[in-house]
């Protein structure tokens, strides 16, 4: 008895959704070295303090205390994923995927802890996925690395802690990064048909994470080897640039990249600085998702006018939700789409592509 899981493990957050009956749970991919923490108001949710400590054969640091997410993008010690982080072998990554696996674990399971059993075990099958590019190279190592006996115990998180989780991942299928998202537009839950012009079309996709761009060409539901590529650029290194610009201004810091996403999702433009009053960094946001924007929609140009075949493009990831306005402004009359919750179209699609791949009869 296993359950059915898609994964993203992305450098931005790990999105994970369990059968797809539940929601998401989306974990900012951060982490800080962990201590004893002096707490004096307990924390209203687990995924605010996530406290664990982590074994794995496939960490190279085994049994390390981490901060994840939430608790860790507070942290002056903090680590976000940089350019030349490989999320096929990153450890960092790891933690943060089987600290979600663990907490799903406990919050949406009936099957937890048995009489008689101190340790909660879970057993999975999970779907997720590389970059175009990294994906020849190195899907075989991610999967040798996820696949396996895990176990995470949570410290002072809230409602769990001292709880124990033993994940099993039974098989882990890889996919590719855009490719899924659009598995799961073109199909129903069950795995039919929804959309013929995406099932059996010939689809260009630009995905636009925190770190990567992925432009798979689809067709028919395969991807073509010749015209799929990929960039090492995504909204990351545009943040970074906002967030040294509103220092250099204004002597203000942001954390983390997480806090100021934070911000600009929530159109909070304005910071207090020190003793001096206020300050908007909505023309500095604006400069920089400008720039982005215009370099996304030339290199969609770029691979449409070497492939005119493509019958339509999808702009997706969570780059595509955050430059949304941008990308109109400046594509003229190169017709784009745009979904919602675009962020999350690929976790989906590597659920429904691990539920393709594993008979019904062995799921619970
Ligand atoms: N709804 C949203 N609105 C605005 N920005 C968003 C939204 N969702 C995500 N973002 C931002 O877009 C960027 C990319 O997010 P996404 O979740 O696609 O990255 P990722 O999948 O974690 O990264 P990668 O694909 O490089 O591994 C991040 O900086 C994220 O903070
Ligand atoms: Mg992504």
């Amino acid at each position: 008895m296993f359950r059915l899981a898609g994964i993203d493990i992305g450098n931005d957050s790990v999105k994970l959704v369990v059968n797809e009956t539940s929601e998401p749970i989306i974990i900012p991919n951060i982490v800080s070295p962990g201590y004893e923490r002096h707490i004096l108001q307990e924390e209203d949710a687990p995924l605010k303090a996530l406290d664990v400590m982590v074994y794995s054969p496939s960490l190279k640091k085994k049994g390390q205390r981490y901060f994840v997410g939430q608790l860790a993008s507070e942290d002056q010690d903090n680590a976000e994923l940089e350019e030349t982080d490989n999320k096929a072998t990153s450890d960092q990554s790891l933690i943060v995927a089987l600290t979600a696996l663990a907490y799903a674990s406990i919050t949406n399971a009936a099957n937890t802890l048995q009489p008689g059993q101190t340790i909660d075990q879970a057993e999975y099958v999970i779907g997720t996925g590389l970059p175009v590019r990294a994906y020849a190279r190195y899907h075989q190592i991610f999967e040798e690395r996820l696949v396996g006996e895990h176990e995470v115990t949570f410290l002072s998180t809230p409602k769990l802690r001292g709880r124990t989780i033993r994940i099993n991942i039974r098989r882990a299928i890889i996919s590719i990064e855009g490719a899924a998202a659009l598995f799961h537009m073109a199909t129903h839950e069950n795995l039919q048909v929804r959309d013929e012009e995406l099932y059996y079309g010939c689809i260009g996709i630009c995905e636009m994470g925190a770190l990567t761009t992925d432009f798979p060409v689809v067709k028919r539901m395969s991807i073509d080897n010749q015209f799929s590529t990929g960039e090492q650029l995504g909204l990351a290194s545009y943040l970074d640039s906002i967030i040294r610009d509103v220092e250099d201004q204004f002597g203000y810091r942001f954390a983390s990249r997480t806090k100021l996403i934070q911000r600009i999702r929530k159109q909070e433009f304005i910071i207090q600085r020190v003793g001096e009053g206020q300050a908007d960094i909505r023309p500095i946001v604006q400069n920089y998702f400008g720039r982005a924007a215009q370099k996304i929609v030339d290199l969609i140009r770029k691979r449409w006018k070497k492939y005119p075949d493509i019958q339509c493009f999808y702009v997706l990831g969570g780059g595509a939700a955050a430059l949304k306005p941008y990308i109109l402004d400046v594509a003229e009359n190169m017709r784009l789409r745009f979904v919602d919750n675009s962020e999350l179209q690929n976790v989906y699609g590597y659920l429904k592509l691990a539920k393709n791949k594993t008979s019904q009869a062995e799921m619970i």
